[in-house]
């Protein structure tokens, strides 16, 4: 009998029912999300990654330190959370080259394909800035993402920077005045990821970088993903805010109107009683959190040119009735490649 049957426990002391065994232990790290997790990643199973999805849907963004985990196993647990996106058509769409092993991977770290440190300024680093920025996964995509999965690989020393900042989003809603939550409850935002990565290389003169000067970085001259903003989180039932760095405009309402007002909405976000800082310590440090109820941004450091960052992320399509929001189920189309 499943339930009743002693199961191996991490300390080797396991003669309790399954029940009483969680795989995962939770320390909470911010007073709304958020937890330092615990888990033994040597025997990857779908118990161990359920387990892990239950704390997701409590927590939001859950910190395992030292897991051990190659790139082979980092991708082989993804595939345990659901269906991944991959990079292939960025890549050869913007004619990247990916330096690693596995499409699966998304590569976030400032490493070029030779091994050297990416300096700032070239193309690669300018659209990484809008990692800079508060956002969810994919929110461009006519799917969006669930779960994202971030593994260290190579750090800077300590006191070099680059930690992720985490925004809780379920409680930003809450936050809300009800004339607010009034006002935007039927929004639908279209995103794109253009508006993300030009808003990030806008100088202190309001001056676009000429380099996303043209078409190919127009929002307006590509399809945007468009989701509602104010939807319920499925795996909690609490209401959430699911706003972006994507978010150019909202459908129906003049442009630059609702861009304001969806600035405000973010930065609403991105107020510090809604917000939590990972520090990356050591190779091998997994953060996971779920998409659809938080934010997260990275944090410039004086690493930038200097020392490697080498973070790789896997990332699970959403399976919630929201997932492929008001984009049509099935769409293949990616942001800016289409
Ligand atoms: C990501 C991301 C932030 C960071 O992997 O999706 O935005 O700190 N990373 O690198
Ligand atoms: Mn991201």
């Amino acid at each position: 009998m499943a339930l009743t049957q002693p199961i191996p426990t991490l300390t080797g002391l396991g003669s309790l029912p399954a029940t009483s065994h969680p795989l995962v232990q939770y320390r909470s790290l911010h007073p709304t999300f958020g937890a330092d997790a615990f888990a033994d990643f040597t025997t990857i199973t779908q118990e161990l990654v359920d387990e892990i999805k239950m704390g997701l849907a409590k927590y939001g963004v859950l910190v395992f330190r030292k897991t051990g985990l190659s790139d082979a196993k980092h991708v082989e647990m993804s595939h345990l959370f659901g269906d991944l996106d991959d990079i292939a058509p960025f890549v050869k769409g913007l004619g990247q080259e990916n330096r690693l092993s596995s499409d699966f991977l998304f590569d976030v770290g400032n490493v070029n394909p030779d091994g050297t440190v990416m300096q700032p300024g070239g193309m690669r680093d300018l659209l990484l800035r809008c990692n800079n920025h508060f956002h969810a996964d994919s929110a461009f995509n006519p799917r969006r993402a669930g779960i994202s999965l971030l593994l260290a690989h190579e750090l800077p020393p300590a006191g070099f920077g680059g930690d992720t900042e985490f925004a809780d989003t379920r409680s930003a809603y809450k936050g809300l005045s009800e004339e607010q939550k009034e006002e935007i409850n039927d929004w639908v935002v279209c995103n794109s990821q253009l508006n993300c990565r030009r808003n990030a290389n806008i100088d202190d003169n309001g001056k676009l970088n000429p380099l996303l000067d043209t078409d190919e970085f127009d929002p307006m001259k590509h399809r945007f993903g468009k989701h509602k903003l104010v939807q319920t989180h499925e795996p909690s039932g609490r209401k959430n805010l699911y706003i972006a760095a994507h978010a150019h405009h909202v459908e129906g309402l003049p442009i630059e109107e609702s861009q304001q007002k969806l600035n405000e909405l973010l930065s609403h976000a991105g107020n510090p009683e809604y917000t939590l800082r990972v520090e990356w310590r050591d190779p091998g440090d997994l953060v996971i959190w779920d998409n659809t109820c938080t934010l997260h941004r990275s944090i410039p450091g004086t690493f930038a040119g200097k020392y490697k960052r080498d973070l790789r992320r896997t990332t699970v399509h959403d399976t919630s009735t929201q997932a492929w929001g008001l984009n049509g189920e099935g769409a293949t189309w990616r942001s800016g490649l289409d």
